[in-house]
Order: C-alpha cells, then sequence, then structure tokens
C-alpha cells in the first residue's frame, strides 16, 4: 500500500479507537450507549464491532488527529473532516452519532457508517464519501469477521444494514454480511463467491426490501450461485423479529425455513396482489408460468405447475400447453 493509504488507515484506526472509548467509558457516551442496549445490543457485540460514539463538537477529529501529526488535507481526503465554506480551517464530518466502523477485508478501518441518535437528524445513516481507500460498491460489512464462519457452514446470510448483521451475531447467526445500503454488485458476488456458492437472503420485509431480494438474487442465479431466501412478517426487519421472537426462533423458523429461489419467485410476485381481484390473479399467473418456462428441471417445473393448477383450479393441460408455447418463444 502506498503511505498515503497507510496514513489514512492508521488516522481511522486511531479515531475508531477514540469513538469506541468514548462510547464504552465516558460520561458523554452514556446516552448513546443506553440508546445501543436499549435496543438490544449486548456490551459484547459493541466491544466485538468496534461501535463508538462522535462527541457533538465540530473539531474533535480535526484536533485529535492533527496533534498526531495528521495534516488537513490528508484528513480531508480521507473523509473524516470537511473543509469550511469560509475557508478558513475544518470540521469534523462526524458529530454526535453511533460510529460502525467499516473494515476492509484485511480487518482495516477505512471508514464509518455513522447513525444518528434521533430522528430529526437525518440521514439516518451518514456514510464516508467514496475515498482512495473505500469503495461503497466492494465493501461487505462483516465480512472480515464472518469469512471462516461462512467457510465452516457453507453459506452466507445477506443482510440489508449494520443492525441486522449484528442482531443476527448475537442470536449466534455469525455467518451474516451487509451491503452498504447501495445496490448488490458483482463484485459483492466475487468476494463471496470466494468463500462459498450458496447464499441466504435476509432482507427487510418491506416494499424496497423485496425488490432488493429480487434483484440481488437474480444477479446470484445468473452467476450461478444457489440462492435462498428467508421470509419475515410483514413490516419487519431481521434485527426487529429477533427482538421480538428471540434468537431461537430466527435460527429456525427464519433461517432454517428459508426459500428456494423459484417458491420467493412464486412469493415475489404475489406481493402487492390481491388474488381475489381477477385482473392481479390473471397477471400473477401470467407472470408464474413465465418464470417456470425458466426452469431446467423438470421435476420442480411439475411441482410448481401443479400448484398453480390446484391453487386457481386450472386444469394442467391449459398450463402445460401454455408452458410449451413460452419455452418454444425463448427458443
Ligand atoms: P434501514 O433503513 O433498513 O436501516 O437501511 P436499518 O439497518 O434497519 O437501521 P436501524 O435498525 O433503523 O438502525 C438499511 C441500510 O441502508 C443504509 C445503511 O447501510 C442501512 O444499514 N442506509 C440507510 C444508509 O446508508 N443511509 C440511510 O440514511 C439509511
Ligand atoms: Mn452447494
Ligand atoms: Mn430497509
Ligand atoms: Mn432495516
Ligand atoms: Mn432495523
Amino acid at each position: 500500500y502506498p503511505l498515503e493509504h497507510q496514513r489514512m488507515i492508521d488516522a481511522h484506526e486511531l479515531l475508531g479507537k477514540l469513538y469506541h472509548h468514548l462510547l464504552l467509558n465516558t460520561k458523554e457516551g452514556a446516552g448513546a450507549l443506553d440508546y445501543l442496549l436499549s435496543r438490544g445490543f449486548t456490551t459484547e457485540g459493541i466491544r466485538k464491532f468496534k461501535i463508538g460514539y462522535s462527541l457533538p463538537e465540530w473539531d474533535m477529529a480535526v484536533k485529535y488527529l492533527t496533534k498526531r501529526g495528521f495534516m488537513e488535507e490528508e484528513l480531508e481526503n480521507a473523509g473524516l473532516i470537511i473543509k469550511r465554506e469560509s475557508n478558513d480551517g475544518f470540521f469534523d464530518r462526524f458529530r454526535n452519532r453511533i460510529m460502525f466502523p467499516l473494515l476492509d477485508s484485511k480487518g482495516r478501518v477505512i471508514a464509518f457508517s455513522a447513525r444518528s441518535l434521533d430522528s430529526e437528524d437525518s440521514p439516518k445513516y451518514l456514510n464516508t464519501p467514496e475515498t482512495p481507500i473505500f469503495n461503497k460498491s466492494s465493501l461487505l460489512y462483516n465480512y472480515n469477521g464472518a469469512r471462516s464462519e461462512i467457510r465452516r457452514q457453507g453459506y452466507a446470510v445477506l443482510f440489508e444494514g449494520f443492525a441486522d448483521v449484528i442482531s443476527a451475531d448475537q442470536a449466534n447467526v455469525k455467518n451474516g454480511v451487509a451491503v452498504m445500503g447501495t445496490s448488490f454488485t458483482k463484485e459483492h458476488i466475487q468476494m463471496l463467491r470466494r468463500l462459498t456458492d450458496t447464499i441466504i437472503l435476509c432482507f427487510d420485509s418491506d416494499q424496497a426490501g423485496i425488490e432488493a431480494s429480487n434483484r440481488a438474487g437474480s444477479l446470484l442465479v445468473d452467476q450461478g450461485l444457489e440462492v435462498k431466501a428467508a421470509m419475515l412478517p410483514k413490516g419487519l426487519d431481521p434485527d426487529d423479529y429477533i427482538r421480538k421472537y428471540g434468537p431461537e426462533k430466527f435460527r429456525t423458523d427464519v433461517v432454517g425455513n428459508a426459500l428456494v429461489w423459484t417458491a420467493f419467485k412464486l412469493h415475489y410476485y404475489r406481493f402487492g396482489k390481491n388474488l381475489q381481484n381477477e385482473g392481479d390473479k390473471l397477471k400473477y399467473i401470467e407472470e408464474v408460468m413465465n418464470e417456470l418456462s425458466k426452469l431446467t428441471n423438470p421435476i420442480e417445473r411439475d411441482l410448481y405447475t401443479r400448484q398453480i393448477a390446484e391453487e386457481f383450479s386450472l386444469s394442467l393441460e391449459v398450463l402445460e400447453s401454455q408452458q410449451k408455447k413460452l419455452v418454444q418463444a425463448e427458443g
């Protein structure tokens, strides 16, 4: 690594340690610590993920790091501080937030994601921008921490948020990683593929989450990975679920009962439709038949075709002849 990059990493490591200390051991951090404990984070989890707290001051990081030999310009390039518009001096990017350090695949702090403590303070998560050492689309949260567990268990669980990863880890699901609120990319797939060929998607159970599952899952399937999707009650995310129903139920009923990809697709097409409505029903059947016509496994295809025939009281012959047409159309 060029010296310039190493120095940026050193600055992050130092600042991350200070944030962590402020959260755990000071009265300034007590409010943030209460918030985390009250929403179910454990002290052990806070230690493991090196979670911290940034003070509500304008120049804590500026002072702390320049005193230790860092130049303001390099801290600005590292995304930690921002130049004042008046051009006289710099101020801290992160203030009065819960600090989640983001580690590279070697376990070094290269960026932060910072959660606001109250809902007035937006965005909810403020992230380090793109820098010479941090590229969002190639970062998986907890990749370094989960690596050996992913190998050992033979699959990875992919979440939408940090809170979900940490909550799952506390629930003894230690092979979880999350994307950075951005979309899931081929770079992420390359990273996961080095460890496993099976991914369980466990996204939030809302419209955005199910759309994101569909996009990520399709990309993974196209790249030849085996994909399942864990289902949660509507409106909950994995962290909510664990708090409400406990770790045991999360492991068995959610992760353990994840749907195979075709079953997920059926669920996906159903989402947001009212199947009592004729129009929605016809649309659903059409979308499902289209999906089933892509299946290469005849047993799987037969299984789901029979399910549809039964559910909607349709003749199997009609569905099968429709399927033949679709298969031919695809060529
Ligand atoms: P969510 O809104 O689902 O957050 O966004 P969450 O993980 O459930 O967080 P809590 O439980 O409210 O604390 C999922 C992910 O999207 C990114 C973050 O990576 C977050 O973990 N995100 C969300 C942002 O980057 N910025 C935002 O303002 C919101
Ligand atoms: Mn396999
Ligand atoms: Mn969400
Ligand atoms: Mn969420
Ligand atoms: Mn959440």
